[in-house]
């Protein structure tokens, strides 16, 4: 018998939906689903007609359950510097200039949790459960975690996830802002794919540029933030998607935008 993907990759319209598939061990991250799931990324990346991508976790227990444990069993520090110089999960889900859904269906914890910070969007169902458990290891969040966790919901919140390894509902991480919506597990998947598709209504050129102002604003003085943003404003101007998002204003019409 074959083995199973560890990404499943449907196309549903404009929409791709990447499942991590691991779920007998609650799709746990390790190293052959990372690279499984950078290869669908930059699939999707590289998909013209893709406009958005839904991130999942296969089954009902798990969005994602963190690192894979097993591999840290008598790693060095030399083995784990040479797999933190292997191209980052995180890294990619941030720069790739689409927009990325997560849809947390379950245990988002350790990497699953730094999987789902990096993404630009994260809905839940009333199922996921979140949490930074690294401390209960011995170890720290590894994958941004540190970082990106008091970026979204301030430094006392993150604190007190990171420090204590606690698990939090769903209902609280909406309380913190760390998910936008919660709705039940059924409803997830819907819920998720009619915001995909209305971003896939707009211009692609536009989204991109958006993210990467927004998202600049996380890392860069104000002022400096502010430059990229006239910068990435002023290359709007040289799209065909601009052309044709104001003549379809004007025209009292959808747009029908190019993605160039
Ligand atoms: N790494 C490796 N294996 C993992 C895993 C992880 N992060 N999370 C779950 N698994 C495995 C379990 O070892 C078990 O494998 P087995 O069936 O071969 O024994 C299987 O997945 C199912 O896990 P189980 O604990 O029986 O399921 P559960 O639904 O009762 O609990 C969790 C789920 C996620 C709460 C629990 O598995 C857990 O705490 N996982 C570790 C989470 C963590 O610390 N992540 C951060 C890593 S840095």
């Amino acid at each position: 018998m074959s083995e199973p993907d560890l990404v499943l990759e449907e196309k549903h319209g404009r929409i791709s939906v990447l499942t991590l598939n691991r779920p007998e061990k609650r799709n746990a991250l390790n190293g052959a689903l990372r690279g499984a799931f950078l290869g669908a990324l930059d699939k999707a990346a590289r998909d013209t007609d893709v406009r958005a991508i839904i991130v999942t976790g296969a089954g009902d227990k798990a969005f994602v359950a963190g690192a894979d444990i097993a591999e840290f069993e008598g790693r060095t520090p030399v083995d784990q510097y040479r797999v933190m110089k292997e191209p980052s999960i995180y890294e990619a889900v941030e720069r790739v200039a689409k927009p990325v859904i997560a849809a947390v269906n379950g245990y988002c914890l350790g990497g699953g949790m730094e999987l789902a910070l990096a993404c630009d969007i994260r809905l839940a169902s009333t199922s996921a459960r979140f949490g930074q458990p690294e401390v209960n290891l011995g170890i720290i969040p590894g994958g941004g975690g540190t970082q990106r966790l008091p970026r979204i919901v301030g430094l006392g919140a993150a604190l007190r996830l990171i420090l204590s390894g606690e698990m939090i509902d769903a209902q609280e991480a909406l309380r913190l802002g760390l998910v936008e919506v919660v709705v039940p597990p059924e409803e997830l998947m819907a819920r998720a794919s009619k915001l995909a598709e209305e971003i896939a209504t707009k211009s692609p050129v536009a989204v991109a540029a958006a993210k990467e102002a927004t998202r600049a604003a996380m890392s860069l003085a104000l002022s400096e933030g502010l430059k990229l943003e006239t910068a990435l404003f002023q290359l709007c101007f040289a799209s065909e998607d601009k052309v044709e998002g104001v003549r379809a204003f004007l025209e009292k019409r959808a747009a029908n935008f190019p993605g160039r």
